[in-house]
């Protein structure tokens, strides 16, 4: 397996903004489906850069763009915002109208409350991990940079925990509810149980993320990677988040350094800038020594195209 990686149906890139976790995630997920895996990419970034990448449009829905090659792009906003849609629908059809206003506002309310989209976009994300090992043998995301994903991946637990204020605030409003309707039911002759689509919709969202919490935090089952360059930010950001994900025992399995000089690159210029990467680099290996570390040359261009994505998998296969 290229990355030395441990061969698992979910491989996760994530690493600060512009390290190059689009190039080696398409990278990856390229090699797998020439490895003759059913691979999908999966990217969340809002810049469409995978797709720039493949050289072809991608989309809300999977589609295939090479043979055994598989991506969709997802927007956060149009998650949050259908799954708000679908939740308003539910109530519709069993809510009376007397209510139904009063519902919309706290839908409306809960959309607008922090964590709805990372929430839209973990469901999607569950949704996409159980296609791993059936619709598709591997599932590659492309992650939003480090503190979103970090936040993300750990949020299962967050998440969990949001809801289940949501749900036992939920439940407290509708005993009340039940208890007036009963006394009004009971004077009218028509006490008994109304149905709950908010209730509803918040525990099924509720179960979808434990088992997704499940699935990242097995390593039979995903395996996570940073990208960062040597530079002192990227691996301070790297330190910290491995650091995270570790406390929310989801294992790291690889870090791959981008963008190191090459040795054939000269000049008094270069020169310098490689002995201060040097220094980095040994700053790599001593603070992230947990890990496996492959490194991946900085190209004489960016990386563009099948034709350029091959020579990043010849570097990841020559580094491992
Ligand atoms: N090893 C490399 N050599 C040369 N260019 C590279 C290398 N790796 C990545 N690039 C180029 O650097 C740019 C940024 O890479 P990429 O889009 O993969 O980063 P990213 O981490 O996904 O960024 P973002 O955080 O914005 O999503 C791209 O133009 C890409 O072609
Ligand atoms: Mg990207």
């Amino acid at each position: 397996m290229l990355l030395n990686l441990p061969a698992t149906p979910i491989v996760f890139f994530g690493g600060k903004g512009g390290v190059g976790k689009t190039t080696l995630a398409a990278a990856f997920a390229l090699h797998s489906a020439e490895q003759g895996a059913r691979t999908l990419l999966v990217s969340t970034d809002p810049a469409h850069s995978a797709g720039d990448m493949l050289e072809v449009p991608l989309g809300d829905e999977t589609s295939e763009v090479l043979p055994g090659l598989h991506a969709v792009e997802i927007d956060p906003e149009a998650e949050a915002e259908r799954y708000i849609a679908d939740v308003k629908e539910r109530v519709r059809q069993v809510a009376s109208p007397r209510i139904l206003d009063e519902v919309e506002r706290e839908i409306d309310l809960a959309r607008s409350s922090p964590g709805a989209e990372e929430a839209a976009l973990l469901d999607r994300f569950a949704e996409l991990m159980r296609t791993a090992g059936g619709t598709y043998d591997r599932v590659v995301f492309d992650t939003a940079p480090t503190g979103h994903t970090v936040r993300l991946l750990s949020l299962p637990e967050l998440m969990s925990r949001w809801i289940d204020g949501l749900v036992s605030r939920r439940r407290k409003v509708r005993s009340l509810g039940r208890m007036w309707r009963n006394v009004a039911g009971a004077a009218a002759g028509t006490a008994g149980r109304e149905e709950d689509p908010v209730l509803d919709a918040l525990e099924e969202r509720q179960a979808r993320f434990r088992a997704a919490r499940e699935i990242v935090t097995d390593p039979k089952r995903t395996a996570f990677t940073f990208v960062l360059t040597p530079e002192r930010l990227p691996i301070l950001e790297t330190r910290k988040a491995a650091a995270a994900l570790e406390r929310s025992r989801i294992p790291v399995a690889a870090v791959i350094v981008n963008r190191v000089l090459p040795p054939d690159a000269r000049g008094a210029f270069l020169t310098r800038r490689r002995e201060r990467e040097a220094r980095y680099l040994d700053d790599i290996d001593r603070e992230l020594a947990a890990y496996p570390r492959v490194r991946v040359p900085l190209f004489d261009s960016d990386v563009q195209g099948v034709e350029g994505l091959r020579r990043v998998i010849a570097a990841l296969e020559d580094g491992a």
